[in-house]
């Protein structure tokens, strides 16, 4: 399914005369402000019209991102649901892709760093894992082609669930029996289809589908109600400044890789994409953040440093813009920001019985 861009609707024709919100109101005369008028010049324009050429950035989030290798069927998200939830693929059986990216909490833990078994913490802040599956690519440093791929490393990786190696996942899963009937029907072509391989691609297979429609989305299809005048400012101060050049598309982000600190310098040891290409102009670079759900998961950034959207805001103006947002910029955006936050799909999500160790059948013969 494709998303739907707001460029191609009918509905594009009518709004560039029909949106027009008022911006920027002056400085009352009480309040002498001691700005310069150059950094008053970015939002002095009295009226501000919410083009579809502005929304033509966007697209509207699919209900689903297919894959072509293999089919996205009722049986592999089954599966891959319960795997998300599953903490014995864990070195101390404790800690599951759900204990860093609750579903419940839009797909993060809220900490500035991730938490592994034995309290081990890495050095990087943990994505959210709503939307992810539409990004070129997946991690901070776009290291992982797909969401299918990406669910390979934590279940290996020594300060994440800490499994020895993937052998020693599929003998985890082997263990318990009721996995036997389950993986055969998400892989009924496969004559053994309890893998570690086959058990990612099914975790990949249940993350295409966590997507997070929000008010945005509807207004993108035309329903101009749904976002209040601060926030249609906020949307035209995000595109008019400069920030849809790099969030752009239908995860707001996601869709290209760079760097931290373009314009202004940002001190950080983590060299980004540098380390997986070795590439000079890789340094600082990482993949453009989704900003699907963010006033939701905050601390921000690679390395979980910033704790509020306010400072995010007008760091990004700063160090990626050069430019210093006037408190009004700042507030509309982040109004904005706030419509991105979409609906949790509680029953796509819901915890399901994972499957004992012993059969469930009452035959007592072995
Ligand atoms: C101990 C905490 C922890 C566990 C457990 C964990 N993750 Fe993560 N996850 C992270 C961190 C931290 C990152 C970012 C690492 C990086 O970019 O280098 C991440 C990145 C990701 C991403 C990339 C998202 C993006 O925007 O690029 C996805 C998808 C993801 N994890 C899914 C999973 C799945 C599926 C599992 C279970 C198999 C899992 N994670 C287990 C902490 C965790
Ligand atoms: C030149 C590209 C670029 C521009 C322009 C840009 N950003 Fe970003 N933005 C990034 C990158 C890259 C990151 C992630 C950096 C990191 O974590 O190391 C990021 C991170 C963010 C984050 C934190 C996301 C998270 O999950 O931690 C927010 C919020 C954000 N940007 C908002 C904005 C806003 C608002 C603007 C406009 C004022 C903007 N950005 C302009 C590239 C850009």
């Amino acid at each position: 399914m494709k998303p739907r861009t707001f460029f191609g609707s009918a509905f594009a024709l009518l709004i560039g005369a029909t949106l027009v919100v008022s911006c920027g109101q002056p400085t009352p005369a009480d309040t002498p402000t001691e700005e310069t008028p150059s950094t008053q010049t970015t939002d002095s324009t009295s009226k501000e019209i919410v083009t579809a050429a502005m929304l033509s950035s966007f697209a509207s989030l699919p209900n689903k991102v297919s894959s072509s290798d293999y089919q996205l069927t009722d049986e592999i998200i089954t599966l891959g649901r319960m795997l998300y939830y599953e903490p014995r693929i864990s070195v101390n059986q404790q800690v599951s892709c759900n204990s860093c990216h609750a579903l419940d909490q839009y797909g993060v833990d809220g900490l500035p760093t991730s938490v592994g078994h034995d309290g081990q913490s890495g050095s990087r802040n943990a994505p959210t894992v709503y939307n992810a599956a539409l990004h070129i690519a997946q991690f901070w440093d776009g290291r992982s082609p797909d969401v299918e791929d990406q669910a390979k490393g934590p279940i290996v990786n020594p300060i994440e669930m800490g499994m020895p190696s993937g052998d020693d996942v599929t003998a985890a899963l082997r263990a318990i029996s009721g996995y036997d009937p389950l993986f055969a029907a998400a892989f009924p072509n496969d004559p053994d289809p309890i893998t570690y391989e086959n058990a990612a691609t099914a975790i990949g297979a249940f993350e295409r589908r966590l997507l997070t429609p929000s008010r945005f989305d509807q207004f993108l299809e035309g329903d101009t109600s749904q976002l209040s005048e601060q926030e249609q400012r906020g949307l035209t101060t995000f595109v008019t400044v400069g920030c849809a050049t790099c969030h752009n598309n239908a995860a707001v982000g996601g869709m290209m890789y760079q760097k931290l600190g373009i314009v202004q310098a940002y001190i950080t040891d983590d060299l980004g994409r540098f380390d997986i290409t070795g590439q000079e102009n890789d340094r600082y670079v990482f993949k453009v953040p989704s900003l699907r759900n963010i006033a939701e998961t905050t601390p921000y950034l690679h390395d979980g440093s910033i704790t509020t959207l306010d400072e995010m805001v007008r760091m990004m103006g700063r160090h990626q813009l050069g430019r210093e947002l006037t408190d009004t910029q700042v507030n509309d955006i982040i109004a904005f920001l706030e419509s991105l936050t979409g609906e949790i799909p509680y029953d796509y999500i819901a915890p399901p019985q994972l499957p004992d160790t012993e059969p469930t059948s009452s035959d007592s013969s072995g």
